[in-house]
């Protein structure tokens, strides 16, 4: 779907980061209505969680499987396909080129959605450096970004400072889906460089994810439903 024609609810996505199925089982009957697209990372995927990305899907959920793939081509082939089966929207994959290429051919013929994670946000130049790398951090996810886009990868996972720098390097037809989002106001926990809402939004963010300020929240419904006001406002349109 065209990122324009995004309704504003879908364009939150609220991560189950909880220690086993039973909370996260909780926390979405909790959350009712109000969120339509949840993210499954490893801490609840290793908790056995993945067969819920399965029955969210059957209940009209729409799914996130933020896994990170990166190991050799055929590996990262056969184990997208198997994702691709699992009913899951969004699978991550390492931004290297043979990762992406071999995830693209795992997908095909699915509908699975592929994000890139150019450069995880916890590095700096000189982690780069540590790691082996030639290039900073900004030389490093351009470039990756670009690749991504080659070679067929549908979004990248970017912070909301990225996001419009990069929607000038990947045009309108990539997703950009970024973390690090707080509502003003609220606490911003280990984030440390955050945005609102409204303002990645402007920044060309069309899907944000937002944990423990909903999940954490006394009322989490009532916070999921002022992020989706905040983002339709943002758009100029109704929640959805
Ligand atoms: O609770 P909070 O809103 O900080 O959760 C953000 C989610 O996005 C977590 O699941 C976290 O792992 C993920 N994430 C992130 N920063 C990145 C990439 C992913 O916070 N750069």
């Amino acid at each position: 779907m065209p990122p324009a024609k995004i309704a504003p609810r879908d364009r939150l996505i609220v991560p189950l980061d909880l220690p086993d199925v039973a909370s996260a089982e909780a926390m979405v009957a909790r959350l009712g209505d109000s969120v339509t697209f949840y993210k499954i990372g490893y801490q609840l995927a290793y908790a056995g969680g993945l067969p819920m990305i399965g029955r969210l899907a059957g209940a009209g959920k729409r799914v996130f499987a933020d896994l990170k793939l990166h190991d050799i081509g055929n590996t990262v082939a056969r184990g997208v396909e198997s994702v691709a089966k699992s009913g899951a929207t969004f699978l991550t994959v390492h931004a290297y080129p043979q990762t992406m290429k071999a995830a693209v051919e795992g997908r095909a013929g699915s509908d699975l959605q592929l994000l890139a994670v150019t450069v995880l946000t916890s590095y700096d130049d000189s982690d780069l450096h540590a790691a082996g790398y030639r290039l900073g951090v900004s030389d490093l996810v351009e470039a990756r970004a670009r690749q991504a886009r080659e070679l067929g990868i549908d979004g990248l996972v970017c912070s909301p400072q990225e996001a419009a720098a990069l929607r000038g390097i990947v045009g309108d037809g990539m997703h950009l889906v970024t973390p690090g989002i707080r509502p003003a106001g609220a606490s911003t926990d280990d984030q440390k460089r955050i945005m609102t809402p409204a303002r990645a939004i402007a920044a060309g963010a069309d899907y944000l994810v937002v944990g423990r300020p909903v999940t954490g929240a006394a009322d989490p419904k009532a916070a999921a439903e002022a992020i989706v006001a905040e983002i339709a406002q943002a758009l100029g349109r109704q929640p959805g």
